[in-house]
């Protein structure tokens, strides 16, 4: 599978947010990581829809939206008017229910759905939902902050993932190029990844090391 490299916006210079855009475009960047935290669902609050829409003008890069936040199917419409190109929930947050009228509603308007899961939420959790989604979202740091370290239970985790699904394995937090080894090897092939790359002096070249 070709591995795909995604750039998380949270660890960017938000006053300069479309020149950080053009920036790990430039180093080729596959597509870019938004994070959406409520304050609830996770400790800290982020960005929410008009900052997506903003973004969408100032880019043409894939949107890749990830919601830690509660009760996600009340604000899918928003991200999808913002021009999210793909929306990850966390399996924390969603009833079967409540995924499948999301999963309608991206489906309608040509959005692919993630499903994430938290280091402490074990992988049978999402299995009943594989056949729903277009991607799944591995967390290997406790979502909320950019900048942790990596939870090496993880490589375990997209191993099994990876031995009952075929398509898309991402995989976020503490992703650098020691790690990236590590979660390719067991299977993920999109890696997200904040302050390797946006602390990086040279952008391009951290991008080709996770590569
Ligand atoms: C963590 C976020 C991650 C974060 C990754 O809650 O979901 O996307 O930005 O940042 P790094 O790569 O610095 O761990
Ligand atoms: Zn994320």
């Amino acid at each position: 599978m070709k591995i795909k490299i995604a750039p998380s916006i949270l660890s960017a210079d938000f006053s300069k947010l479309a020149l950080e855009l053009e920036k790990v475009k430039k180093a080729g960047a596959d597509l870019v990581h938004v994070d959406v935290m409520d304050g609830h669902f996770v400790p800290n609050i982020t960005i929410g829809p008009v900052v997506v829409k903003y973004m969408r003008r100032s880019s043409d890069l894939t949107l890749d939206v990830h919601l830690m936040i509660e009760n996600p199917q009340k604000y899918i419409d928003a991200f999808v008017d913002s021009g999210s190109d793909m929306i990850t929930v966390h399996i924390e947050t969603v009833s079967l229910r409540q995924l499948r009228e999301i999963k309608k509603i991206l489906n309608k308007r040509r959005v692919k759905l993630g499903i994430s899961l938290n280091p402490e939420t074990p992988l049978a959790k999402i299995k009943p939902v594989l056949k729903l989604v277009d991607f799944v979202l591995v967390m290997s740091v406790h979502p909320g902050f950019g900048g942790q370290a990596f939870i090496p239970a993880a490589v375990n985790k997209i191993r099994q993932l990876r031995a009952i699904f075929n398509k898309d394995i991402a995989v976020d937090g503490g992703i650098n190029n020691l790690t990236a080894k590590l979660v390719k090897a067991a299977g993920a092939n999109l890696l997200v990844a904040g302050s390797y790359i946006f602390g990086a002096k040279n952008v391009k070249q951290a991008i080709d090391s996770l590569r």
